[in-house]
This record gives structure tokens, C-alpha cells and sequence, in this order.
């Protein structure tokens, strides 16, 4: 094999000698502890890997571009918002409960990060597929997702236990009745909905308050796999929507989502029917229709999957001027899980590598660390100081807060006129699936539960579904009859 003529280096910039033999003493010889370019190499390549998301671990991305189509202005100043303006932005999509190498058509919920360069810092709307979530306090997040991944003593995954949790917990059953119905499994990453699932705050330029939000509409068209088409791609192709995207983007078939918002008026808030901030909950399109605000096309393949999507630090935390949170529980929780988590996954100055990094310069008081590269020089590393560097010193009440008011206390959300766990997934089930979607719920459902959900939570299932409908949830329960006797209680430590 013919060298290339310059040659590799050293990570000091050295030529190195050979990336094909070692150095030893004589050519069967030991390999002497001197090479030292040997030993690089395989001190290097032992600390190849960071620790994969917890969750969210399967999944890959693409660059592109945010335009702004249409004048929200009347709602936010966010310079990405304004009409005309044109931001670079980076997408991720994956699963949530799967590890890096686990097959990205499993049936599960799809992430949808997006991270958009804007020129007053980097926004995050870090999303999913669906506009709801499995529960409503950010306490419960963690035990959520244990339960959707392995055992303690097998390392397998286990659907009794993804039904007890769910079970025990109804306020999952909107997002549950959407992952076991036909948008449980998107065909391609290209071809789903994406959505900002929490309530979040727009503010004008007159200071005044909105809240939003966000759903992308794939433009591909929303296409759906089977149960069967599914399984088959799962063993044939683990990879297939990672594929599936890179190589459409590589042919020049770059995939679109239009973006529009629901906008409730701030005050509106306090009588909904709903409670808005509960992330179980949409709002009704009658009540708030969509308004349109731009597209996003993504056009430009990672050139490092690592550097560029594994190294990708998103939260939802990151806003800018015109955009803030919400009381969403949820929400607030995750402002503080997701820089807490890549502090550990990736290191301490994350934030510096070039695909976090935002393309605005850069002020910041956070000082030194492992592997920090940029820094703010001879200048005062404190604040206030007299050396001239420049401090923020806002006080009062801040652009995008709300009203807050009532003791410490640990509570589920006051309720709203129409709060209830079961009605709007009724809807989902009777007026948003037809027929022959209904029977494919079924299908799933009662498929699922066969996989080893024992009794007493076998018994929950049923009610949970007939709670959501009771002709649905009778079939699920004949079909589950008809399948086999439930297994006794076993294992899990349920009562
Ligand atoms: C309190 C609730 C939640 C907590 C504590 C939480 C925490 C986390 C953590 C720690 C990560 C890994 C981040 C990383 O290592 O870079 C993650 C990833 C992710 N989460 Fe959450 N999460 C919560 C709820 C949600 C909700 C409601 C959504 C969607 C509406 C969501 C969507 C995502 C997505 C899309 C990712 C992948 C981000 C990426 O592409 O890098 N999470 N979450």
C-alpha cells in the first residue's frame, strides 16, 4: 500500500514514523514502552467514547436554515421571528429509551432538538414528535425512564414494567395512546411532525406576553411503518432512519417543516379550560389556531458524527430576548437537567466546542476547567470589577417572568375546569383514528401486554384503556383473554 506522501503526525505535530507497525526489538521482538506514537494511539483510542445520553441516546442530525415567512412580530422581538430573518440552525432526532446502538425503528417517541444560531445567542427548542408527554412533574422523570429501560438483574427491557409505570401514573395515557397508535412509528425522521410539546412565553418589543406553542409540519408528508415493517427493518437495517436521512440530504432532497404557533393571550391563562401548562394536555386548534411563522430545511450532512451530533449539547434552558418558559413543572425542571447533564456527557466548557458555540461573541463569566479553550485574557475574571470588562446588572422584574404567589408546598397542579387525565385521549382515539387505526391500536396494545405484563398490573391496563374508551379498552381486554391466561405476579415487587 502506497504511503501518502506527507505523511500523519503526532498529536504534538511530529511526523509520526509508521501507523503500521509498532516499534520492537527485532521484528518478533517485544514493543518497547519508547514508541511513543504507539502509545498515543492506544491511549487515545481508550478514551474514544463519552458517556452516551441518558435519554435519548440513538439518534442523529442534520445542519440547515430557519426563515421566517410570515410577521409574528405582534407576539415576540426574537430577532429569529422577525419577518425575512434567516438563522442557521442545527436538528437531532432519536429515540428515547434505546442505547447508541439500538435500532431507531423501535416503537418509542421521537426526539426533535433543534438549535438555531440566532444573532443574540443560541435558542434551543429541544422537542418531540408529539405534543404531550408522559407525566407532569419533573420529580417523576427519572423513574419514567428507568421504566422504559432495562431490569436490574436481567439488563433486559421489560414491558411490565413500562406498564406499571404507566399504570400507576394515568396521566400518562395521552402520550401513551399516541406512542401505541399509528404515530408511534414514523416511517423516516423526514416524514413526522415535530412539536415544542411545553407552553413557552413570547414577548413583544411593547413588553407585552404570549404564550406558545410550536408545531413543525413535515412537509415529506407524514408516512407511518407497521408492527411487521418495523421489525423486519429493526434486524435488516438498525440504522435506517440515521441512513435515511443522511443519504436524502446527500442526494439533494432536502427535508421541510413549516412551523406555526398557538398564541393564547397571557391572561387567558388563568381560565382556560385546560390547564396550558400541564404537558399531558393540548390546546384545542379551535381555541387557538395554528398561525403560521416559517421553514426549516435542512441541507448540510454532519462531517463528524461525533464532533457534530454526539457532542451536540442541547436544553431548552437556552432562550433568547423575546422568548422565555412557562410554569410548565416540567419545563423548569429540564432548564437545569440538560447543561447539568453534558457538564458530565461531554465536559465542563461544552459549550465551547464549535457546534454549541454560538456565533455571537461571547461575554461570559464561566472561568477555566477541563479543556477550556476560549478565554476572556488578561481582563478581570469577576464582577463587578474596575478593569472595564462589562457586567449584566438587571434587577426588578425580569422581561419574561410571570406572577407567582402561595406557601412551599408539594402538589399536583390546581385543576382547570375540564382537567382530567382520560378525555382528550378519548378524542385521540375516537375522533382522530379511523377505523382501521383504531384496530390497530388494539392490536398493539393487547400485543404488548402479552409480552409478560402480569396481573395485578394486567388488570390496571384494562381499566386504564376502557378509562380512555370503554369499546376500545373491551377489545383490548378480549384480544388479551383470547391470547393466553396472564402470568401471576412475579419479581417486580408490586403488591
Ligand atoms: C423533567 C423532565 C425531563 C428531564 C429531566 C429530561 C432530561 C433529559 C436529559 C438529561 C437528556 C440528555 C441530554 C444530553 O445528555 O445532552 C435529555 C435528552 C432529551 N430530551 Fe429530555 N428530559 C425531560 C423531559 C423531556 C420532554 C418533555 C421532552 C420533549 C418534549 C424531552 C426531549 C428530549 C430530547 C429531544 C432529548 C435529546 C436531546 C438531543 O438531541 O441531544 N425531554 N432529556
Amino acid at each position: 500500500m502506497t504511503q501518502q506522501k506527507s505523511g500523519s503526525t503526532t498529536g504534538a505535530g511530529a511526523p509520526a514514523v509508521s501507523d503500521r507497525n509498532s516499534l520492537t526489538v527485532g521484528p518478533n521482538g517485544p514493543v518497547v514502552l519508547h514508541d511513543v506514537h504507539f502509545l498515543e494511539q492506544m491511549a487515545h483510542f481508550n478514551r474514544e467514547k463519552v458517556p452516551e445520553r441518558q435519554p435519548h441516546a440513538k439518534g442523529s442530525g442534520a445542519f440547515g436554515v430557519f426563515e421566517t415567512t410570515h410577521d409574528v412580530s405582534a407576539y415576540t422581538k426574537a430577532s429569529l421571528f422577525q419577518p425575512g430573518a434567516k438563522t442557521e440552525m442545527l436538528a437531532r432526532f432519536s429515540t428515547v429509551a434505546g442505547e447508541q446502538g439500538s435500532p431507531d425503528t423501535w416503537r418509542d417517541v421521537r426526539g426533535f432538538s433543534l438549535k438555531f444560531y440566532t444573532d443574540e445567542g443560541n435558542y434551543d427548542l429541544v422537542g418531540n414528535n408529539t405534543p404531550v408527554f408522559f407525566v407532569r412533574d419533573p420529580m417523576k422523570f427519572p423513574h419514567f425512564i428507568r421504566s422504559q429501560k432495562r431490569l436490574p438483574d436481567s439488563g433486559l427491557r421489560d414491558n411490565h414494567m413500562q406498564w406499571d409505570f404507566w399504570t400507576n401514573n394515568p396521566e400518562s395515557a395521552h402520550q401513551v395512546t399516541y406512542l401505541m397508535g399509528v404515530r408511534g412509528l414514523p416511517r423516516t425522521w423526514r416524514q413526522m411532525n415535530g412539536y415544542g410539546s411545553h407552553t413557552y412565553m413570547w414577548i413583544n418589543a411593547a413588553g407585552e406576553k404570549f404564550w406558545v406553542k410550536y408545531h413543525f409540519h413535515t412537509r415529506q408528508g407524514m408516512a407511518f411503518f407497521s408492527n411487521a415493517e418495523a421489525a423486519a427493518m429493526s434486524g435488516a437495517d438498525a440504522d435506517f432512519h440515521r441512513r435515511d436521512l443522511f443519504d436524502a440530504i446527500a442526494r439533494g432532497e432536502h427535508p421541510v417543516w413549516d412551523l406555526s404557533v398557538q398564541v393564547m393571550p397571557y391572561a387567558e391563562a388563568a381560565t382556560y379550560r385546560f390547564n396550558p401548562f400541564d404537558l399531558t394536555k393540548t390546546w384545542s386548534h379551535k381555541d387557538y389556531p395554528l398561525i403560521p411563522v416559517g421553514v426549516m430545511t435542512l441541507n448540510r450532512n454532519p462531517e463528524n458524527f461525533f464532533a457534530q451530533i454526539e457532542q451536540a449539547a442541547f436544553s431548552p434552558g437556552n432562550t433568547v430576548p423575546g422568548i422565555g418558559l412557562s410554569p410548565d413543572k416540567m419545563l423548569l425542571g429540564r432548564a437545569f437537567a440538560y447543561n447539568d447533564a453534558q457538564r458530565n456527557r461531554i465536559g465542563t466548557n461544552f459549550h465551547q466546542l464549535p457546534v454549541n458555540q454560538p456565533k455571537v461573541p461571547m461575554n461570559t463569566y464561566m472561568f477555566d476547567g477541563h479543556m477550556a479553550y476560549h478565554h476572556s485574557g488578561a481582563q478581570p475574571v469577576y464582577a463587578p470589577n474596575s478593569g472595564g470588562r462589562t457586567w449584566s446588572d438587571e434587577t426588578g422584574p425580569v422581561h419574561d417572568g410571570w406572577e407567582v404567589d402561595g406557601e412551599l408546598v408539594r402538589s399536583a397542579y390546581t385543576l382547570h375546569a375540564e382537567d382530567d387525565d382520560f378525555t382528550q385521549p378519548g378524542v385521540l382515539v375516537r375522533e382522530v383514528f379511523n377505523d382501521d387505526q383504531r384496530a390497530q391500536l388494539v392490536d398493539q396494545v393487547a400485543g404488548s401486554l402479552l409480552g409478560g405484563v402480569r396481573s395485578p398490573v394486567l388488570e390496571r391496563a384494562f381499566d386504564y384503556w376502557k378509562s380512555i374508551d370503554p369499546d376500545v379498552g373491551g377489545r383490548i381486554e378480549a384480544a388479551v383473554r383470547a391470547g393466553g391466561a396472564p402470568r401471576p405476579a412475579e419479581g417486580m415487587g408490586e403488591g
